[in-house]
């Protein structure tokens, strides 16, 4: 709970405070902030293999679950949407991530899912 209450507090911050705020890059829920990052995307990579291609098959090309190389996505395609789905999860069978992965991984894992987006 004290997490997630301080996730609520990042944002709220980022939301009355704009960008001119001193919160690290990476305590955003909204912008990704290693969008484009080549490198992050090699990280992101890891942690996709390690955690997620289990459900969403190779290079996220889906399997038993979505198909994640769709810039069209059911739940919402800005940062801020994918943010969401992958810390909180999803009812159809998305688990939640935030506390396995925390803020600074999912941005990196989305940094990922951007790479592979046609
Ligand atoms: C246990 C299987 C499972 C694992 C592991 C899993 N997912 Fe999912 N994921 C799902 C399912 C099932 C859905 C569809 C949920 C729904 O439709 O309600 C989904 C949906 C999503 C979506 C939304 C797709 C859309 O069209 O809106 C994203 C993004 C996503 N997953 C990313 C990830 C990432 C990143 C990881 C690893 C950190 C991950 N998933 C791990 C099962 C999984």
């Amino acid at each position: 709970m004290k997490k997630a209450s301080a996730f609520i507090a990042a944002a709220a911050m980022v939301l009355f405070c704009g960008t001119a705020g001193t919160a690290p890059a990476a305590e955003s829920t909204t912008k990704n902030p290693y969008q484009g990052n080549q490198k992050i995307v090699k990280e992101g990579r890891k942690i996709f293999d390690e955690n997620c291609k289990v459900c969403h098959g190779e290079g996220g090309k889906g399997d038993i679950c979505p198909n994640l190389t769709l810039k069209k996505k059911k739940f919402g395609d800005t940062d801020a949407d994918l943010f969401m789905t992958v810390s909180k999860g999803r009812p159809g069978g998305m688990p939640n991530w935030d506390a396995r992965l925390g803020t600074e991984k999912i941005w990196k894992v989305i940094t990922y899912i951007r790479s592979i987006e046609k």
